[in-house]
């Protein structure tokens, strides 16, 4: 049994919108992918955290869909900012139904388990993203979907997963890092960056926790292998 972590996979076999245009690691990136998911066991975890695929919709997200659900495993997800098929959690539940796409759970104002372990996670918040301004609101709905999730782990040891980093060089989000450390959070894994930003990552402990990056192009397309 092994929990891992995999962001960014950026799937697009039906919404043609390949990454492979950007050469450099994202040539051939479904091949590396699919090497990189076969390490997937019947009884391991996987959570996919954002940027799952260029989808506009569910439906034109399926096939990526049929792609991972092709993989052993339980895969949970979070949304991350491209994601726009992303849509209510009834929908997205009948959707795998509907689809025979079993073993998808959701990271969404709740946990799961992992044995002892609560996996908790939300998208996060990226001060750049929307470059007209900081969005209070959006950022305080976000707060309170990572709180409910932190909450829903009750006294258990906790990793969170986060679309967003919640610190960078030269950027701290102190809101979200206060609240992974009143929560006693130990390990808290983030996508998001890509190619040149890379380099821009935290990674190790800052405080009591410990910050991994999972993007799928920093990891050559390989979940990273977080327990046993
Ligand atoms: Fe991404
Ligand atoms: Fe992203």
């Amino acid at each position: 049994m092994a929990l891992y972590a995999l962001g960014d996979t950026h799937l697009s076999l039906s919404a043609r919108k390949p990454m492979d245009v950007f050469g450099g690691a994202w040539s051939g990136y479904v091949d590396k992918l699919r090497r990189g998911l076969s390490v997937l066991r019947e009884e391991d975890t996987l959570v996919l955290c954002g940027d799952l695929s260029w989808g506009m919709s569910l439906e034109q997200a399926r096939e990526d869909f049929a792609f991972l659900a092709s993989f052993p495993g339980r895969k949970l997800l979070l949304k991350g900012n491209h994601d726009y098929w992303w849509t209510t959690a009834a929908k997205m539940t009948r959707f795998f139904e509907e689809n025979g796409f079993s073993g998808f759970g959701l990271l969404h104002n709740n946990c799961a388990l992992y044995g002892d372990i609560a996996l908790c996670g939300t998208r996060g918040w990226f001060y750049e993203e929307d470059r007209g301004g900081h969005d209070e609101k959006v950022f305080r709905r976000e707060l309170i979907r990572l709180e409910a999730s932190l909450k829903a782990a009750g006294e258990r040891e906790k990793y969170c997963f986060l679309h967003y980093p919640p610190c960078y060089e030269g950027y701290r989000c102190p809101e979200i890092m206060e609240l992974l450390e009143r929560y006693g959070v130990t390990l808290c894994c983030y996508g998001h960056l890509h190619g040149a930003s890379h380099r821009l990552a935290v990674q190790g402990k800052v405080g009591p926790v410990r910050y991994q990056m999972v993007s799928a192009d920093y990891l050559n397309f390989r979940p990273e292998k977080i327990c046993d």
